[in-house]
């Protein structure tokens, strides 16, 4: 089938609810994707930073072939022989008393809110049903009720009321307003990205994230940090919030948890907080499975073995430097941290960043506006310097081509 027949197959049979950019993907190799008649693209997307290890890993997909051949699924009804390990491996590598796994990122933060209201009740002495969560305008975690009910975009909450009570906005990167807040005995947690993704890679002052700890351990409240993009070395570091030695209460991952192989998220937490929640209180059919924990553990020894957050760090600086040389008067801004970048485009001649996203789809690099004005470049973190410099050539020669 041509190109043309697949995209009009899911425009007739599926629901309409993304609008991607005209590419049909069939392959993918590390950092490179390929389009139905075989044509290469760089992925600069990498699934939302799902795909941080690249496409396709080799060591990651044994771990699902040898498991998937052995035991996929027994549920929490039972034990199975890979959770403990997986659970003792990723806890030991970030830090924390114990894990609970879920699936999807969405799901992560279901879990860590769940796991907040909890402990403000039971351990902060919030009265049943008071508990407050504090959020930033601008944050995305996701497309449950919940996840909508703290979101500031229309687009998102418009037509899905009524919403979650006990969510309240303050502006992003702004402490005095959150000290206001938690001025409020009734506030359990603050849940934030460290780097602010789906708003167009908003990276807030150096400081924050570790004022941002200190309020929270100043006024008893939870510092929940969703590190479900920016984590696993997107930026630079393993966690994003290791930038300022900001360890958060509750740490919320996902996408690259898995290498972007099938969904595999996690909540992690020390004792006081995790053993809020007892048998039976929350759950999922699928998180936890051997499945799930043998391509995580793969996909976080890849992250280790490989060295990628040197790598996104490295590479992150030379990317920034060479957009902001980029002499067009259509870039605007330059922003991110490692691999975890965008750029601002102001219009020219009526030519928006979607315009400039399908001139770089024909140069052979693959790129999602967000918001409108804003392109995301988000590599695999796999990318050596020279296909990085090959990058770099066809966004300066795609953009000064306007
Ligand atoms: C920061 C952040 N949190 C949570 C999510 C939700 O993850 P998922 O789509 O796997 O539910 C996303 C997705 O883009 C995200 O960027």
């Amino acid at each position: 089938m041509t190109s043309q027949e697949l995209i009009a197959l899911e425009d007739k049979y599926g629901a309409h609810n993304y609008h991607p950019l005209p590419v049909v993907l069939s392959k993918g190799e590390g950092v490179y994707v390929w389009d139905v008649v075989g044509k290469k693209y760089f992925d600069f997307l990498s699934a939302y930073s799902a795909v941080n290890q690249g496409h396709c890993h080799p060591k990651i997909v044994r771990a699902l072939q040898e498991q998937s051949e052995t035991l996929t699924l027994t549920s929490r009804a039972f034990h199975n022989d890979v959770l403990g390990q997986y659970e003792k491996y990723v806890t030991a590598l970030f830090g924390y008393d114990k894990v609970l796994p879920m699936n999807t990122g969405v799901e992560g933060g279901e879990t860590a809110n769940k796991l907040a209201r909890k402990w403000g009740y039971q351990k902060k002495g919030i009265e049943e049903n008071k508990a407050r969560i504090i959020f930033a305008k601008g944050n995305f975690w996701g497309r449950t009720l919940a996840a909508i009910s703290s979101s500031d975009d229309p687009t998102s909450y418009k037509g899905f009321g009524p919403y979650m009570p006990g969510y309240d906005l303050i502006p992003y990167n702004n402490l005095d307003a959150l000290e206001e807040e938690l001025k409020d005995p009734n506030v359990c947690a603050f849940m934030v990205e460290p780097i602010q993704g789906e708003a167009g890679v908003v990276v807030p002052d150096e400081g924050y994230l570790s004022g941002v700890r200190l309020l929270c351990d100043k006024y008893n409240v939870l510092f929940i940090a969703d590190e479900v993009q920016t984590g696993i070395a997107r930026t630079g570091k393993m966690l994003a919030t290791d930038y300022e030695n900001a360890r958060p209460d509750i740490l919320i991952l996902g996408k690259a948890l898995s290498g972007g192989v099938f969904p595999v998220s996690a909540v992690l937490a020390d004792d006081d907080v995790m053993l809020c929640i007892q048998p039976g209180e929350h759950g999922s059919t699928f998180g936890g499975n051997p499945l799930a924990c043998k391509v995580a553990q793969a996909a976080l020894e890849v992250v280790l073995d490989e060295k990628l957050a040197e790598n996104a760090h490295r590479l992150g600086e030379i990317f920034r430097r060479e957009m902001r040389a980029i002499e067009s008067d259509m870039v605007t801004l330059v922003r991110g941290k490692g691999l975890l970048n965008a750029i601002v485009i102001k219009p020219k001649n009526g030519k928006e960043a979607w315009d400039v996203c399908l001139r770089l789809r024909d140069n052979g690099l693959l790129a999602k506006p967000t918001h409108g004005d804003i392109i995301r470049f988000a590599p695999p973190l796999v990318i050596t310097e020279a296909q990085l410099m090959e990058c770099i050539e066809i966004i300066k020669k795609t953009i000064l081509s306007f």
